[in-house]
């Protein structure tokens, strides 16, 4: 038996090696499941990276976990090319995949092909995510036919929050189903689908030969993405339903902090094993 097959599972997506945009088109064939969580910046990247995920998205949630706004539509090309470097110096495996922000590709293949260009050439990214399904297949098609692998993204697509009313459960059938066709036959690797009910997410991933990945989309997906914040319990504007806290870590933060600061006070901080003699 080889090092590689005694470390990795016989299900492990690459056996270590970095994952690449094929890996991830191919493992819906061989019944693997793709585990995806965002990342903004080099340490999260290579926590997240350490722990065995498949890729990274750098999603322009960071408009909000990040930034602090109330919806995505802030975020710049400039400050995603920012983050995606970052995230790209600290990870070794997993596929990095950068989002494409509000108005850098909705107004035609020529600006998304320039804007995609951009994340992968200056940021280091290995694809691109953009939102939308049938009425963004052409600029999806020609930023594949430009060599970079695109990654989609239908359902509640929060760029279109306010064409959308919120974000809300999206419930439309046909139009999902269409929307998937429509990103498939664009040539995308695989696409997100988000908050959609769980049988519907179930009937648009058997209808298409690329993974689905999910959030708040039920377990029917081919593969999982949450935001970095949520599963860590570091957000604390909104809870989504979907979002499985698998940490509480801003209570142990703050509950840090607050010692540090009385001891700082009570001149406990910092002890002879901070000092130099
Ligand atoms: O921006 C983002 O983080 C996303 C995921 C929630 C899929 O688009």
């Amino acid at each position: 038996m080889s090092a590689a097959s005694l470390e990795f599972p016989a299900d492990s997506l690459t056996h270590g090696r970095p994952v690449t945009a094929p890996d991830f088109r191919s493992a819906k064939a061989r019944g693997l499941r793709l585990a995806v969580i965002t990342a903004y910046d080099y340490t999260s990247a290579r926590l997240v990276d350490d722990a065995g995920v498949d890729a990274i998205l750098v999603g322009d949630s960071l408009g909000m976990v990040v930034q602090g706004h109330p919806t995505v539509l802030p975020v710049t090309l400039d400050e995603m090319i920012y983050h995606v470097k970052c995230v790209v110096r600290g990870t070794r495996h997993a596929l990095v995949i950068g989002d494409m922000p509000f108005m850098t590709y909705q107004a035609s293949d020529e600006q998304a092909v320039l804007s995609a260009g951009r994340v992968m050439k200056e940021a280091g990214a290995q694809a691109v995510k953009l939102e939308g399904g049938v009425r963004v297949a052409d600029r999806i098609r020609a930023v594949v036919d430009a060599g970079i692998p695109v990654m989609g993204h239908v359902g509640l697509t929060p760029q279109s929050v306010h064409q959308l009313g919120g974000f809300k459960v999206q419930r439309d059938e046909d139009r999902l189903l269409a929307d998937a066709e429509a990103v498939e036959r664009a040539g995308a690797f695989a696409m997100v689908l988000e908050c959609m009910p769980a049988d519907l997410a179930a009937k648009v991933t058997a209808s298409v030969s690329i993974p689905t990945i999910g959030i708040g989309a039920g377990p029917g997906c081919d593969g999982q993405v949450l935001v970095f914040h949520d599963l860590l319990g570091l957000y604390p504007d909104f809870r989504p339903k979907f979002a499985k806290r698998y940490a509480d870590l801003g209570e142990q933060v703050r509950k840090a902090i607050e010692t540090y600061g009385k001891e700082v006070r009570e001149g406990s901080f910092p002890g002879p094993e901070h000092s130099f003699r």
